[in-house]
This record gives C-alpha cells, structure tokens and sequence, in this order.
C-alpha cells in the first residue's frame, strides 16, 4: 500500500488527526467552561489579608475534615441557602505557577461543611478561642487545637488580639495567649466564606429527594417551636448548654438580670441586633438578624432562656414579641 511507505502522507495524517483531538479533547471543554462559567455577579473575589488565609487553611490540613459543597440532596440543606453551582467556584485561581488550583471542595465531612460558614458564625472572639482550644467552646468537639498559631506574651501591644482562655483550657505556661497574624488571616478567610446569593432566588436550584410534606393534623401537634432546640444551634456555641456562658468572652444568660428582667425590648433587640456593652466581654454579633429568626422563634429562645437553668421568670407571648421586632426592623432599616 502506497499510503504506508510515504512518511509525508502518514506524517501529515497523524499531526492532523493528534490536533484534531487535542481540540476536541481539551481546547472546546476548556473554552466552554470559560464562557459558560463567570463567577456570579455579585461574587466577591478574596482581598490580600483572607488570600492568605487561604493559604494557612490549606497548609494546616483543615480540608481533611471539612468540606466546602452544598450537594443538591435535602441533608444539605443546614449548609446553605441553595445547592452549590459551578459558579461558585469560578473566582478560584492555581495556587501559582507550580502549583494546581485549591478548590477545597473537600470528600470528607468530619466537621461541618464551612461553604457559609461565614454568615454562620461571624464572631471573631468566638472563631479565635475555637481555633486556640476547639473544647472551650463546643464540650465535645474532637477538632484538633491549633496552639501553634497563637503565642504567649508576657504583656499585650496596642495591635495585639488578646485571645481569653478559660483557666482549664490553658496550657500551663502563664502569660497572655495573643493571635498571629497567621491566625488571624484564618479567621478573616472562614469568615469570607459567604454563599453568594444569585440575582434573582427563583432560579435557586433545588434541593433534590425531599420528604414529602408533613400532614396538616400532624403539623398541629407539633405546632409550639422547641426552644431548647433553637437555643442549641443558635446560642450555644457561646453561651453553652448550661446557660453559665465562658468567663472572660461570654457572659452566663442563668441568673442573668437581663435575662430575668422586665426590659423586653433590651433582650429583643441583644438578640436581633447584638451586643458589645462592656470590655470585659467580646462582642456578640447580629445573631437574629444573621439568622433570619422569626419573632415565633426569638419568643421560643426568651422563654427557655427565662425558664431553665434555675432561671425562673415571667414568660413572654410571641405578640409583644413580634412588636418589638417589628419596631427594630423598621427603626434599623432591615
Ligand atoms: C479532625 C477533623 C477536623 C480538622 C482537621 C479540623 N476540624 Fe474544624 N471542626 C471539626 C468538627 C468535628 C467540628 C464541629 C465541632 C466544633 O465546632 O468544634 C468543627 C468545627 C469547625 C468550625 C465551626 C463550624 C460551624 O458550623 O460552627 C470551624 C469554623 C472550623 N471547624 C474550622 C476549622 C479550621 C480552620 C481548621 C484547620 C485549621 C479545622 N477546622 C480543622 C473537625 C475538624
Ligand atoms: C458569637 C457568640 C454569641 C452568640 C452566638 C450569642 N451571643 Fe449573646 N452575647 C455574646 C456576648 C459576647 C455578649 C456580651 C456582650 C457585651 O456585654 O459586651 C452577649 C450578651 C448576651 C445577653 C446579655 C446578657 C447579660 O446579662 O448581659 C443576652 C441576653 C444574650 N447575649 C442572648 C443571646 C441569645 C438569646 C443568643 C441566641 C439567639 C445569643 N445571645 C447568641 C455572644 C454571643
């Protein structure tokens, strides 16, 4: 056969078919992905400071347990507003030159999934203890402490972030436990992890496999919100189970006399719109604002705030709640 003993015509016929399937194989998959994946509109890319937070996230292996995807699956849903899209992930850039990008996606859930983490726990106070000894805040975390990004000064400078560690979680060497700037690039990286909400909520994907929707009589029976159970996602990460909060970063709500007092109003309004009174406290973040809480669901908290631990006050109906909320809404420009 002529066409195998002529090297031009078997030589052309190769480098065309190899260029052939270079573009099909990788040029069109990578040109459609570039047009068809922008980041969201309203996307923030990181700034310089949580760049570098990226950075300590990955050398410290934080990936091995936490994942940062939304699946379209109804358990997910704890995790974010919608399911995770390819945009999402559009902003992300390699590593550098030698490096491949990070997307962070992660494949193991040990942790929580940090995708919104940002929205979900905003308290530099808070993320910086966690981080200094996970047990100080949620009792039976098996998060590994990150000691080694925090160092012990005999006094603190003016630019310092003093970290206050309840006596039982110091290590014993004295002194005051004061954040890198390592540390601090961490937090101001989990605290940029926002899911960014598209332009328009109806194109929300959705959730696939939901359980069908409970029956009216059942939803009647169990109509009444559970307080504790609203208390444990939104409160206790800082106050505690036990209502005695952590000395030094957050105050106990048991014989608290705001908690115990007549001024609803206060106590609304700390909720939906936090509080920072005194220095000898961190300062707690706009926690019902933050959270979308109803005033069904504040009423539930104030009443098991103002019922357990020994507390033993007046409880409140969701009407003058609802009142106060109101109120605040339109007074805070909501
Ligand atoms: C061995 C697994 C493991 C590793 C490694 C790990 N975590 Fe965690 N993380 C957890 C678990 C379990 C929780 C839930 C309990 C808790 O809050 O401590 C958690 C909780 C968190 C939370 C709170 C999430 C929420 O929804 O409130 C943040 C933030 C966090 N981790 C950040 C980090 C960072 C940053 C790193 C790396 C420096 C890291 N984690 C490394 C297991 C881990
Ligand atoms: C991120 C941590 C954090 C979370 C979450 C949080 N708080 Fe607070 N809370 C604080 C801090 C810190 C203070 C003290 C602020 C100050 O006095 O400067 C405080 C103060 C209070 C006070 C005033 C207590 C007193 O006696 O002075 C009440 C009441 C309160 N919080 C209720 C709540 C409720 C209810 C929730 C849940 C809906 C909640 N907090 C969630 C950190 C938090």
């Amino acid at each position: 056969m002529e066409f195998f003993n002529n090297h031009r015509k078997l030589f052309t016929t190769a480098l065309f078919m190899f260029v052939a399937l270079t573009i099909i194989v990788a040029l069109k998959p990578a040109i459609n992905n570039q047009e068809n994946n922008s980041p969201l509109p309203n996307a923030e890319p990181l700034n310089k400071v949580e760049m570098a937070g990226k950075k300590v996230y990955i050398s410290e292996g934080c990936v091995a347990c936490h994942t940062q995807q939304v699946r379209n699956v109804e358990m997910d849903e704890v995790w974010g507003k919608r399911p995770g899209i390819a945009a999402d992930y559009a902003n992300i850039r390699r590593t550098d030159f030698w490096r491949n990008t990070a997307t962070l996606m992660g494949t193991e859930r040990t942790g929580p999934d940090l995708t919104n983490v940002g929205n979900r726990q905003p308290s530099l106070a808070w993320n910086l203890l966690h981080l200094y000894q996970p047990r100080a805040v949620v009792k039976e975390s098996i998060m590994p402490a990150y000691p080694w990004l925090f160092e012990i000064k005999d006094s603190v400078g003016v630019e310092d972030v003093e970290v206050i560690v309840p006596e039982e979680y110091r290590k014993t060497d004295k002194g005051k436990v004061v954040a890198t700037q390592k540390v601090l690039d961490l937090v101001a990286y989990l605290q940029s992890l926002k899911q960014t909400p598209l332009t328009n909520e109806s194109d929300n994907p959705e959730f696939l496999y939901k359980k069908k929707k409970e029956p009216e009589f059942l939803k009647e029976k169990v109509g009444s919100l559970d307080g504790k159970a609203l208390y444990a996602s939104n409160c206790q990460s800082c106050h505690q189970a036990n209502g005695e909060g952590l000395k030094g970063a957050f105050p106990p709500l048991k014989g608290s006399s705001i908690v115990l007092g007549d001024d609803l109003e206060l106590l609304v309004s700390i909720i939906m719109l936090g509080y920072d009174a005194r220095p000898e406290y961190a300062v707690m973040n706009a926690v019902g604002k933050d959270n979308g809480l109803t005033p069904e669901e504040i009423t539930a908290i104030i009443n098991h705030e103002k019922t357990s631990w020994g507390n033993d006050a007046q409880t409140v109906s969701t009407e003058e709640v609802k009142k106060i909320v109101e109120f605040i809404e339109l007074t805070s420009g909501k």
